[in-house]
């Protein structure tokens, strides 16, 4: 210590590192051992980043609805929240903020390591929260109209990919205004995703909609021979060629929910006959023959919708060209970029990157007319299994002239652990339904929006 004495400078400077040390102790010690209970730190984020999904009839493979579950499964959490690997929640939480945003913190992290490492104490059990309840077969609540399948989808274990059609006609007694619509999967782990229309008809037809196949393989061009068998239209000379269809109504991806925002935005009035077509249902492989019974239920509302939401697709089938084409060589790992610029004020509700399983990044945003960035959605590791709907806190005003930019980088190299060929081989966006195979690739960015109006910025999107 005498060598101290003689060169104060490094005196104080070895308080301060000492000090530091004292600190960083003393903040470890706050979040280890004893101090960590189930009713003060572990319940709150367990209930609110797991329980959602991890109970009967969702996603998840186990329940975590009380503490004996937790307890049970501790090993299993402490190390899916170490590795990242739940919750699922790909957008980057630096780049924009979303409703019901999903991640945990580092601090969040050590605390469920700490806990699961020491006993898994309960605490003091009148400290604890309310485990949240949820109404059995539905994210919400429970629905006004469930629309069922007139008999379960027969799926063969042959380990391919089944693609279906299906009808899920419905009868109300009079016209009705819908805030939302929500897909409840049977099968949870092999439906994939599922994209349905609503069918409106006048109350002056001939035919009857409700009989007629409900289930069929999925036409792919043939939609006409495909309709006539399950009698939805083309039969009747009155009616017109189609009948009013109303796109993008029902969509499922695992883990999605749909959107719901408040009393004064969407929704959208359906007439009093009618059918939920379901014109792709993608099922994937399975190895055991097993039935499905997925289910539609529909939430009303009680005024007339006020500013209706409109959804456009930017990539693939959509509004804006891919560039280059995408078309991704074995071995390479390929950025395409697509935009467009806009025409009017709008504000945008939430987005909904998608590719397949050769996805590695996405990337969007807008450029304003001032050249000025509005940062939309940045996804640095993409997962195919997680593919949200994600809603802003507050609708993004993009103005008029903006463009919006979408970029998305495919790995096709045999790095990529989801890549389904080995050696990988060049893989293109396919033709119509063959896209949608999981083994062709897609480069979509989709929103939902509603024309721009003051104040907008202002309106809080959470449910
Ligand atoms: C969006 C829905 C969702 C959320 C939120 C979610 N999980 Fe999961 N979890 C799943 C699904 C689906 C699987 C099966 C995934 C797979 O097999 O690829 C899974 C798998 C797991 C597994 C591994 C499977 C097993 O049986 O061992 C663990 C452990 C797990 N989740 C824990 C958690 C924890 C802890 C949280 C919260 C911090 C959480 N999950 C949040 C849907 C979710």
């Amino acid at each position: 210590m005498n060598w101290l004495k003689d060169h104060p400078r490094f005196a104080i400077f070895f308080c301060l590192i000492l000090c530091a040390c004292n600190n960083a102790t003393k903040i470890d010690e706050e979040n280890t051992v004893q101090n960590i209970t189930w009713s003060e730190h572990i319940a709150p984020i367990i209930y609110k980043n797991c329980t959602p999904c991890h109970r009967p009839g969702a996603a998840g493979t186990f329940d975590l609805l009380n503490y004996d579950d937790a307890v049970r499964t501790a090993n299993k959490i402490k190390f899916a929240t170490q590795t990242r690997f739940m919750p699922p929640w790909p957008a980057d939480n630096g780049y924009s903020h979303f409703v019901d945003e999903r991640t945990l913190t580092e601090k969040e992290i050590a605390q469920i390591k700490s806990w699961a490492e020491n006993k898994m104490p309960r605490g003091d059990s009148a400290k604890e929260v309310q485990a949240p309840v949820f109404y059995k077969g539905s994210f919400f609540g429970k629905p006004d109209l469930v629309v069922k399948m007139q008999k379960p989808v027969k799926i063969k274990g042959n380990g391919t990919d089944l693609f279906l059609m299906i009808k899920l006609p419905y009868q109300l007694l009079a016209d009705t205004f819908v805030s939302y619509v929500e897909f409840v999967p049977g099968q949870t782990k092999l439906v994939h995703h599922v994209n349905g229309h609503l069918l409106s008809y006048n109350a002056d037809r001939t035919f009857n909609y409700m009989s007629g196949e409900t289930i069929l393989e999925d036409a792919h061009a043939n939609f006409k021979e495909a309709y006539e068998k399950m009698n939805i239209t083309y039969t009747d000379k009155k009616e017109p060629a189609l009948p009013t269809l109303m796109p993008n109504v029902v969509y499922y991806l695992p883990g999605y929910t749909p959107p719901v925002y408040n009393e004064d935005i969407g929704g959208f009035k359906i007439k009093k006959d009618g059918a939920f077509f379901l014109k792709n249902i993608h099922y994937g492989p399975s190895n055991a023959d097993v039935e499905d019974s997925s289910y539609i239920n529909v939430f009303f509302r009680k005024t007339k919708p006020k500013r209706p939401v409109f959804e456009t697709q930017m990539g693939t089938f959509g509004i804006s060209a891919i560039e280059p084409k995408l078309i991704v060589p074995a071995n390479e790992i390929k950025t395409f970029h697509t935009k467009v610029t806009l025409q009017s004020e709008i504000s945008i509700l939430s987005v909904n990157p998608h590719m397949h399983l050769l996805g590695k990044t996405f990337w969007a945003f807008a450029l304003g007319p001032q050249n000025d960035t509005i940062p939309l959605i940045k996804i640095n590791k993409w997962d195919f299994r997680w593919q949200y709907y994600y809603t802003y806190l507050h609708p993004v005003k993009i103005p008029k002239g903006s463009t919006i930019h979408a970029y998305g980088t495919f790995d096709n190299t045999d790095k990529n652990p989801f890549n389904p060929f080995h050696p990988p081989r060049q893989i293109e966006q396919g033709e119509g339904n063959e896209s949608m195979q999981t083994t062709e690739e897609m480069f979509q960015f989709i929103f939902t929006y509603m024309p721009y109006k003051i104040g907008d910025e202002n309106i809080s999107l959470k449910r």
